[in-house]
């Protein structure tokens, strides 16, 4: 994508203090780079990552280059693999009894060798179900604290799902090919359920409950997420020639973390009711794919979710 003058910068992020803002992710790619740019306009902001190290050191980067000082900025564990892990971590954050102005649904990955862990395939256990579950878990929280946010980062990969009655139960566990397109066909699952939740929420909390709940895709940006060694495919001929002719075009983790910025901090979500809205770069609004917007598919895939995160926590011996 070639990269012109964005509309929305971080210029235009409003002074945060006084906001809790929670990044899943927060340690690398575009999560970081939202991690920097809100706490230098004076958010206190939390980070989830997967370990201790990760967690100590992304919080050092993040207070060193937003340049505030005494920057608030910490950060909790939580595996997304494992729904036990984002339930600690929910009532972790819950336990600090603060307010939470956004919900920064960040963390996701591409592309291993199909796996299942508790019974559901990785990519839409990591992807989806967890952030909707953790979702659920603190809109309790973004009520109380309204006016607030909660995002989804989501993808145009979304639009790789062609089937329009999509059986969600099926997705759950369905056996890809490992490949190039097999892999990105589950990612694109996955990242359409990203919209069909954030348009779920906010058609269930409304245009008036304060609460604004949208989803974008952040640009095609070189992180991390692309350079995964547990790709089945990479390092492959036709990977490494995909890389070779389009990384160039590939924009950076600070201009990809520009529209959910804007989603997260800009004045107009609230002035103008933003709300089960999809974005491109930079804070563009536009139509995600006609499934994306298929209510009874949403609420399918809503239903199935519920089955399914019910079932796992049932089956860890999560009280809830
Ligand atoms: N980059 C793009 O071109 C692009 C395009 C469209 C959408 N997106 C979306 O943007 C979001 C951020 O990705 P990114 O590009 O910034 O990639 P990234 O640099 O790889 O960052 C992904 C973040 O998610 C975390 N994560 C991955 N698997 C996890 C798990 N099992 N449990 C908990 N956390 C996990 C990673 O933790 P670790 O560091 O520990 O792995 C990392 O913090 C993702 O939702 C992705 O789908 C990216």
């Amino acid at each position: 994508m070639f990269w012109s003058k964005p509309a929305f910068s971080t210029a235009d992020i409003p002074d945060m203090s006084g906001k809790t803002v929670l990044i899943t992710g927060g340690n690398s790619g575009v999560g970081l780079e939202s991690a920097v740019a809100l706490a230098a306009k004076g958010a206190h902001v939390v980070i989830s990552c997967r370990d201790e190290a990760k967690g100590t050191a992304a919080v050092a980067e993040i207070k060193a280059r937003a340049g505030v000082a005494d920057a608030k900025v910490e950060f909790g564990v939580m595996e997304q693999k494992d729904l036990a892990s984002v339930h600690g971590f929910a009532q972790w954050f819950l336990a600090k009894g603060q307010r939470l102005d956004v919900l920064m649904l960040n963390a996701g990955f591409s592309g291993t060798s199909f796996s299942l862990a508790d019974g559901v395939e990785t990519q839409m256990l990591v992807n989806h179900l967890a952030p909707t579950y953790l979702a659920q878990l603190l809109l309790p929280k973004l009520k109380e604290s309204a006016p607030s946010r909660m995002i989804f980062v989501s993808s145009k990969g979304h639009r790789l799902v062609k089937d329009q009655n999509v059986d969600w139960r099926s997705v759950f566990t369905r056996k890809y090919e490992e490949t190039v397109s097999g892999v990105l066909s589950q990612y694109g699952y996955s990242k359409l359920g990203n919209i069909q939740m954030a348009n779920r929420f906010a058609r269930e909390l409304g245009p008036n409950s304060g609460v604004f709940v949208n989803s974008l895709h952040p640009g095609v940006v070189a992180t991390n997420i692309w350079y995964n060694k547990d790709n089945p495919y990479f390092g492959s001929l036709i990977y490494s020639a995909f890389l070779w002719v389009y990384g160039w075009t590939f924009i950076t983790p600070a201009q990809g973390a520009l529209t959910q910025l804007y989603l997260a901090a800009h004045p107009d979500v609230e002035k103008k009711r933003i709300t089960g809205r999809y974005f491109v770069p930079t804070a563009v609004e536009e139509a995600p794919s006609p499934l994306a917007t298929d209510t009874a598919s949403q609420d399918s895939l809503w239903a199935v979710s519920n089955e399914v995160i019910k079932r796992i926590l049932a089956e860890k011996g999560v009280r809830v």
